[in-house]
């Protein structure tokens, strides 16, 4: 073979390119290396990441990290292929101060407004065998302010065109206890959910209406296919991102560096661990939580971004499918939902059922919106 010939051979060819991404491999060990050799003489703003298969540890400085999603690195040590994103550790140098970041935000969280306490009286009436509708219009009636927001829900558009009602009492038999709690929840969590997360730079009125439409789509989901799930759907649907609340004046603070990594193809849960090790979808968990949220509402809120980690609860899947129906831009349709064709496929929707959802959910979204606001 002459060397022309061997120049243009494919067996040259693979070889090149084989030798052309070990050397690519090379470059980004040598960055890391150096980085890792350069760590005792930096102070802060460090991703550190942890490889799966030999747990050595690596840092590297927020500036460095290429900027975007899905970054596969070769790990220099045992050379294991990482997923950087899935293997972050935290972007600082202590490993606790994930733990303490979010031990001091749960702390602040407190001075967000509990639940109304006719919220948990509901509940209990809800759940105690020997109590019944009577019971829910006392504690209702208790509560006036409860009662004037309960009633304006009741006749707000969505529900008032199948029973209008005039009284509590009145509500309570034409409605039911089921509507009736959902009513209370919506009433209950309206002022939280009506706050301007300025750090995220969204409206109070785009909080709101996302996690009431939210909250409608997962229960019209689940009454179609998980039956069982459509109360704790409606009320994990609503507070899905109440960890966006607790992280908003955090999030003030590190907004350039937020809007940097958005605006180059990061989710905004992928923005939020690269900044703090952790997202809105833990904290709300860890947070709801000790509100007294049920387990099976706060773990599917848990993984509401991320459902294939859930273990298969069909509750985050569903709650991450209507969150995706609600960042459909109106001219975009089922097919750019790319995003959770998985969970289309374990929940059983077709695109049919997606899109009759959706125009539902919108429109009981708009009419409770306004409501609220009339
Ligand atoms: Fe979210
Ligand atoms: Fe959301």
């Amino acid at each position: 073979m002459t060397i022309s010939q061997y120049w243009n051979s494919k067996l040259f060819k693979v070889l090149f390119n084989l030798i052309k991404k070990e050397l690519r491999n090379q470059i980004i060990f040598i960055y890391i290396r150096i980085d890792v050799c350069f760590n005792y003489y930096r102070s802060d703003k460090k991703l550190k990441f942890k490889c799966p298969e030999c747990k050595t540890m690596y840092n590297l400085e927020d500036r460095k990290i290429p900027q975007n999603t899905n970054i596969k690195i070769k790990c220099p040590k045992c050379q294991f292929h990482l997923n950087l994103e899935d293997n972050i550790i935290f972007d600082n140098k202590n490993d606790n101060k994930k733990t303490n970041l979010k031990t001091k935000m749960l702390e602040n969280a407190k001075a967000l407004p509990p639940l109304p306490e006719v919220l948990m009286k509901a509940k209990e009436i809800m759940k105690d065998e020997t109590k019944g509708l009577k019971d829910l219009a006392d504690v209702l009636e208790k509560d006036q302010a409860m009662a004037t927001r309960v009633l304006k829900i009741a006749n707000s558009a969505y529900y008032a065109i199948k029973n209008p009602v005039s009284s509590i009492r009145e509500a309570c038999v034409i409605l039911g206890g089921d509507t009736l709690m959902q009513m209370i929840t919506l009433a209950s969590t309206a002022k939280l959910l009506g706050k301007e997360l300025l750090g995220y730079s969204i409206s109070a009125g785009e909080v709101f209406s996302h996690s009431v439409f939210v909250a409608f789509a997962s229960q019209l989901i689940a009454e179609k296919k998980f039956p069982s799930l459509a109360i704790d759907a409606f009320s994990a649907g609503l507070m899905h991102d109440a960890g966006k609340l607790i992280l908003n004046d955090l999030m003030e603070t590190r907004k350039d560096d937020f809007n940097k990594f958005v605006s180059t193809g990061l989710k905004i849960f992928q923005a939020e661990k690269r900044l703090f090790g952790f997202d809105h979808s833990e904290i709300g968990h860890d947070f709801l939580g000790k509100w007294n949220i049920p387990d099976s509402q706060t773990k599917a809120i848990r993984w509401h971004h991320e459902p294939e980690k859930s273990e298969k609860n069909p509750l985050a899947h569903i709650i991450h499918i209507a969150n995706s129906m609600s960042l459909l831009l109106p001219e975009e349709n089922t097919r750019d939902m790319d995003v959770c064709k998985i969970s289309l496929g374990i929940i059983g929707l077709n695109d049919d059922e997606v899109v009759s959802i959706r125009f539902e959910a919108i429109d009981i979204t708009e009419a409770i919106f306004h409501g609220f606001i009339d």
